[in-house]
């Protein structure tokens, strides 16, 4: 089948990058402070000043990984611990802080928790995860910048090249254009590596092609990657068979499903080498199957490709029994439908999947909350048996949009948890926002003492609509 849609190929429903979850976790960096405020906000757009470094400068990294709904309904998220290694190390090229995977994982989590609700239990849908951090600061000097922001966002996706994942695509190997330089930032997943390969894919789309097949900068000869994906070859049929894919140099992005597969290919048996290939090579007929590796992609079969120095067809142009295998396995070891032995299916915490949160508001950020003077309404009284009961005043504002302040609210204590130092308070609020709409809302919160006396909140004020 062929495709000409100029960049992302016709896609399934839901389409891919555009059905956006509820929520997004924003995190900030100073050097003072470190990472620090990690929030849970309806998705919105937040303005950003004019000279925000990271637009100017491209001081901006992101990461890409997804979460699936198994056969038994469980939800797990494949490998993230990969995409906060090479989040981290994108930071490192690009002079950013780094994340700790610890942080990393934690805002995985508490998105997934929440808005894994939204996935289906239809196999072909996955929960695409995107990672980004940006430099913030308003300053326009040359230099790093000296503040960033992590933000975590999610949509599903129903595939990246459409219906059928084993329908071939046709590639177009660009002779004009090169993805990356030895030196260059090719290995780290920088959002400067993206725009320049736009006008090739505009090129393959012009071409009849769905993707860009990159070649080596220095000779032009040796197949790298394909558009944002990874590239797999297979040598020969029946015992001679073999797995290649080319080595990382440095001008290759590092790939999760890269990294996935050739352990997948040890695991069944399956000889698998990291060399190069050539175009000439891939045209000469020893290549019977070749094919695309990423977390958007998955395995997807590269059917025929358009070159300057000749067209051709890679083996009889349609998926291989390689192919088809290998993205068998790996959607089986996706979905839990295989053997995970190396644990790399991280599962959703059950209380966020059980407490599935559709929208949030956070109480006015006192950090190392002093009693709860600031935070309740005066008629909630809060007993911890040999604790002297805590009585506080409501100041609820929604942060992150800036217009729908709570101004008048009851504040109903249900239920308190736990003795000592740790409490769980759980609880209603009937209040009125900013556009005078009525809310009347669940929460659940959890609180423990903190040094000198101070009472501190350990986790992100919870409320739920009751709706
Ligand atoms: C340039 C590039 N190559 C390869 C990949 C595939 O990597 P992964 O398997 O981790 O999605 C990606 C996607 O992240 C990419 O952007």
């Amino acid at each position: 089948m062929t495709r000409t849609d100029e960049f992302a190929p016709d896609t399934a429903v839901p389409g891919h990058g555009a059905a956006f979850t509820d929520h997004m976790i924003t995190m900030d960096w100073d050097p003072r402070r470190g990472w620090h405020d990690r929030r849970v906000a309806p998705l919105a757009e937040r303005p950003l000043h004019p000279a925000t470094l990271g637009l100017h400068y491209a001081q901006v990294i992101f990461e890409g990984l997804k979460a699936h709904r198994g056969a038994d309904g469980a939800v797990t998220v494949f490998r993230p611990d990969r995409n906060a290694a090479r989040f981290a190390a994108s930071a490192r090229r690009m002079a950013m802080p780094e994340l700790p995977a610890e942080a990393f994982l934690a805002a995985v989590d508490e998105l997934v928790g929440l808005d894994a609700g939204e996935l289906p239990a239809d196999a072909g849908v996955s929960l695409y995860l995107r990672p980004l951090m940006y430099g913030t600061e308003s300053h326009l000097m040359l230099r790093p910048s000296e503040e960033y922001r992590f933000l975590l966002i999610a949509y599903l996706t129903g595939g990246f090249f459409g219906a059928d994942p084993l329908a071939p695509v046709t590639v177009h190997v660009s002779r004009e254009h090169t993805r990356a330089a030895p030196g260059g930032t090719g290995d780290v997943k920088c959002a400067a590596n993206y725009a320049p390969t736009f006008v090739a894919q505009r090129a393959a789309a012009a071409a009849g092609c769905q993707q860009v097949v990159w070649l080596d900068s220095t000779e032009r000869r040796w197949v790298e990657e394909m558009g944002a994906m990874n590239v797999f070859f297979v040598r020969r049929t029946g015992a001679g068979v073999e797995l290649v894919t080319p080595p990382l140099t440095g001008t290759l992005l590092p790939g999760v499903t890269r990294e996935t597969l050739l352990a997948l290919a040890a695991r069944i048996g399956l000889p698998a080498v990291e060399e190069r290939v050539s175009v000439d090579e891939w045209r000469d007929g020893r290549i019977v199957e070749a094919f695309a590796s990423g977390t958007a992609a998955v395995v997807t079969p590269i059917g025929a490709v358009r070159d300057a120095a000749g067209d051709f067809t890679v083996g009889d142009g349609s998926a291989g029994p390689v192919t088809r295998r290998l993205r068998q396995l790996l959607v089986d070891t996706q979905r839990g439908a295989a053997p995970d032995p190396d644990g790399w299916r991280r599962p959703v915490p059950p209380a966020a999947t059980v407490d599935r949160v559709r929208r949030y508001y956070r109480l006015v950020d006192a950090g190392d909350v002093t009693g709860l003077v600031d935070l309740f309404a005066p008629d909630a009284v809060y007993h911890r048996p040999g604790y002297p009961p805590i009585v506080g005043r409501a100041a609820l504002t929604d942060f992150y949009t800036g217009t729908r302040v709570i101004r008048a609210g009851a504040h109903t204590v249900e239920q308190v948890v736990g003795t000592g130092p740790q409490v769980a308070v759980l609880g209603s609020f009937a209040g009125v926002l900013h556009d005078g709409s009525r809310v009347q809302l669940r929460f659940s919160d959890f609180f423990q003492d903190g040094p000198a006396g101070r009472f501190v909140r350990r986790d992100t004020f919870f409320f739920t609509p009751m709706v």
